[in-house]
């Protein structure tokens, strides 16, 4: 046993790879290995001699491990080393610029109405971007021939029953039908909306719009008023003044349009608002009846508002930007000094 134990020392000794070892160690503790070999030789001896021979080999057992895995920790400190040695960083090289992106503005802006108006209780939901005449127009009170059309030069898919959904205003339709006439609202729906325009500084054929719409009882304009007073006063600062002006929507009467008071020049007269003061932000109103009652709503027990945002031209104002189109040319770039604007 004493020369077993030499014979292991003498193996490890100049041994230093890992898969050696390993060898080293099966040759001796393995199933076949010869120190487990001496197990087999207790069944030739009498009792006595079974407990001394037990033992000394459970303590020769110990001393081989002991010695195997000092050798372990020796070849593992040397990979290390060796490792640590060889893949010294030079800090003199220069570094490596990795370019970042950041989350789209017109993103950002879409999200931060979904927050202020989840706040007040709202949810947010979505609709189909391939969209039926039916709901696009028809029953938001836009018949078929109506002149209202030609303002939305829209994209038909199918004859002229499917196509892409020109304004997310259908999700209202979609969202009053599920609440069977028996339900409040309220709901708010960002989303994709196409028109055959040709992209220039202020129209794109695919743009984002943020709709809004809920049905209560007894619901005023100074609700919408009021409403809009808290998404204006969070998106544009604290001390934006706003403003409605009479307007025309076929599936809003009384309709307005929103205002807010310039706040570049506070109202004084710039460039943005044309000197008006005044900069145009969402289309709104009181839901007509006839929509109401398209969707299962007795007007006479049910009233509501709807509005609805562009969500490249609230960032366009917030941020004054004057193209639309630098939403849409992925320039890291431009995305950078969004971020800038923003930080200021
Ligand atoms: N859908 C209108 C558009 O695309 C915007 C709009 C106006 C939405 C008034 C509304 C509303 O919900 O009440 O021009």
């Amino acid at each position: 046993m004493d020369d077993l134990v030499k014979q292991l020392k003498r193996d490890l000794e100049n041994l230093n790879k890992m898969p050696e070892l390993n060898d080293v160690k099966a040759k001796y503790l393995g199933k076949k290995g010869s120190i487990s070999a001496l197990s087999s030789k207790m069944r030739e001896l009498n009792n006595e001699k079974k407990k001394e021979f037990g033992i000394t080999l459970n303590k020769i057992k110990n001393d081989a491990n002991e010695l195997i895995n000092l050798k372990r920790c020796e070849i593992e400190r040397r990979i290390l080393e060796k490792k640590l040695k060889e893949e010294t960083i030079d800090i003199t090289l220069p570094g490596v610029d990795i370019p970042m992106g950041s989350p789209s503005i017109v993103e950002k802006m879409v999200e931060q109405i979904e927050q202020i108006l989840m706040s007040m209780g709202y949810d947010v939901v979505d609709g189909p971007e391939i969209e039926k005449d039916k709901y696009n127009f028809e029953m938001l009170n836009i018949p078929k021939g109506h002149p209202a059309r030609d303002a939305q030069d829209t994209f038909y898919i199918e004859g002229n029953e499917i196509l892409l959904r020109s304004q997310t205003s259908p999700v209202q339709i979609r969202t009053m039908l599920k609440g069977n006439g028996q339900t409040p609202i309220r709901m708010i729906c960002p989303g994709k909306t196409y028109r055959r325009d040709d992209d220039d500084a202020t129209h794109s054929h695919q743009f984002m719009q943020i709709e809004g719409l809920l049905i209560d009882k007894k619901v005023s304009l100074s609700d919408l008023k009021g409403t809009f007073d808290v998404i204006a006063k969070s998106i544009f600062g604290e001390d934006t003044e706003t403003r409605f002006r009479p307007s025309y929507y076929q599936f809003t009467e009384p309709s307005v349009e929103m205002d807010i008071k310039c706040h570049h020049c506070k109202g004084n007269g710039c460039n943005i608002c044309k000197n008006t003061g005044w900069i145009t932000v969402s289309g709104a109103g009181i839901v007509h009846p006839n929509v109401l009652r398209n969707c299962g709503y007795d007007p006479d027990k049910w009233q509501g508002f709807a509005f609805g945002f562009g969500a490249e031209r609230l960032a366009m104002i917030k941020y004054n930007i004057d193209d639309l189109r630098v939403f849409y040319t992925n320039d890291l770039r431009e995305s950078k000094t969004f971020d800038r604007k923003e930080a200021e």
